[in-house]
């Protein structure tokens, strides 16, 4: 038995079968690249779904933790630190970088649900009992809230009651003028792109549509960037141009590092009050300092996420495929996903199969045309056999 085998094996008498089983026991990572237990080497086309922005083992990264874990690890919100004000106030000029006219707020979480938690309950104390609206096919998270907010038959239903009641929309400008015409709405949930859907882009205009709308019913526009922001797009968020009431950040946000962000802006970032809501771990110093470690790397590498996103395009697109997406969140139409994605992995490429014709890639944010090359050469020679039944 391989290492791989028994780690996995060791892996599946120890965990909940909440994922099933692994497809591989990985041990360590360099840039673009990862390991296995066996010692093969993998181009990580998925980041960890997004997450490693600055790939692995990230010098600004191994930094920002050893330093700050040898100096101050963790307070309670009792108390601040240098770190969290100054990720504070980055994520504030990251805003104003994207064209945020009004003031946003802040409030720190350690993953991407609890993020969406907390613009849940800033709804809530916005306008109690109003209509809360989602997209079709979203994707919000996994605790109570937020699962009401993803529009999931399968990981959902057997759950019910949920917390509330969210209503469905289709994303079309028709299918949200019907729903806002029902009136007291609260608040509309959207995802620039909708990446567990298998990165599906929002119809242009549809976020400007719905601000407008938003604006005329007095509800919150809240976007969740959880996937597309923090330069995954080759912007700081793929809603730029759009201003939202309330944003909810994490994935690429910490590199790696759990951390997650609710931005509030204007108004909605003045309703929490103390002990409207809380957490323990929540702007952590050491998650913190990564997390404003990452942001300072990344504003560097915006331009060439860009770069890179269209070149990996060109090529898959010259190669015949459907690609979907923007920057370094890509979606490749193929007829098998799932087939396809365990073929890739056998030649040393890891991504992963949203839904049954997606594959998606995600990979950090730093790769380079010469890492994608190998990967691209191989899907143009296996064009075909992946596309067709
Ligand atoms: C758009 C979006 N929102 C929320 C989440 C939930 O984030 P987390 O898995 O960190 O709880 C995800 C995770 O995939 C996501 O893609």
């Amino acid at each position: 038995m391989s290492t791989n085998e028994t780690m996995i094996n060791r892996y599946e008498r120890a965990f909940m079968n909440t994922f099933g089983a692994p497809q591989l026991a990985l041990t360590r990572g360099e840039g673009a690249y990862v390991w296995d237990a066996d010692g093969k080497r993998y181009l990580d086309l998925l980041g960890g779904i997004a997450v490693n922005a600055l790939g692995h083992a990230h010098p600004a990264i191994v930094g920002a933790v050893q330093a700050q874990v040898g100096t101050l690890g963790h307070i309670s919100n009792f108390f601040t630190s240098t770190p969290q004000v100054e990720l504070g106030e980055k994520i504030q000029d990251v805003f104003a970088q994207s064209g945020y006219e009004r003031p946003v707020k802040v409030f720190l979480t350690n993953s991407g649900t609890e993020a969406v938690e907390a613009a849940l309950k800033i709804v809530r104390l916005h306008k109690p009992g109003g209509r809360i609206l989602a997209l079709t096919h979203a994707f919000h998270g996994r605790t109570f809230g937020a699962l009401t907010l993803t529009d999931k038959p399968a990981i959902k239903d057997q759950f019910a009651p949920l917390a509330g009641t969210v209503e469905f929309v289709e994303p079309t400008a028709r299918d949200l003028d019907a729903a806002f015409a029902g009136g007291n709405v609260a608040a509309i949930f959207m995802e620039p792109i909708q990446g567990e859907a298998g990165v599906m882009p929002l119809p242009d205009g549809l976020l400007s549509h719905a601000r407008a709308l938003c604006d005329a019913a007095g509800a919150l526009l809240v976007i969740d960037e959880i996937q597309t922001g923090i330069g995954r797009t080759g912007q700081w968020l793929a809603s730029r141009g759009v201003q939202a009431d309330v944003v909810t950040l994490a994935k690429g946000l910490g590199g790696g590092f759990p951390i997650g962000a609710c931005v509030g802006a204007g108004a909605a970032g003045e309703l929490f009050t103390p002990g409207s809501h809380g957490s323990t771990f929540a702007g952590n110093p050491v998650a913190s300092a990564v997390a404003l470690a990452t942001l300072m790397q990344v504003e560097a590498l915006l331009t060439h996420v860009h770069d890179t996103g269209l070149w990996l395009r060109s090529q898959l697109e010259a190669a015949g495929y459907e690609v979907r997406g923007s920057g370094l969140l890509l979606a490749i139409g193929v007829h098998d996903s799932t087939r396809v994605r365990d073929e890739l992995l056998t030649k040393g490429f890891i991504t992963n199969a949203p839904n049954p014709h997606t594959i998606r890639l995600a990979p950090p944010l730093i790769v380079s045309e010469s890492d994608l090359a190998p990967f691209t050469a191989l899907m143009a020679e296996r064009s075909h056999e992946f596309q067709e039944a």
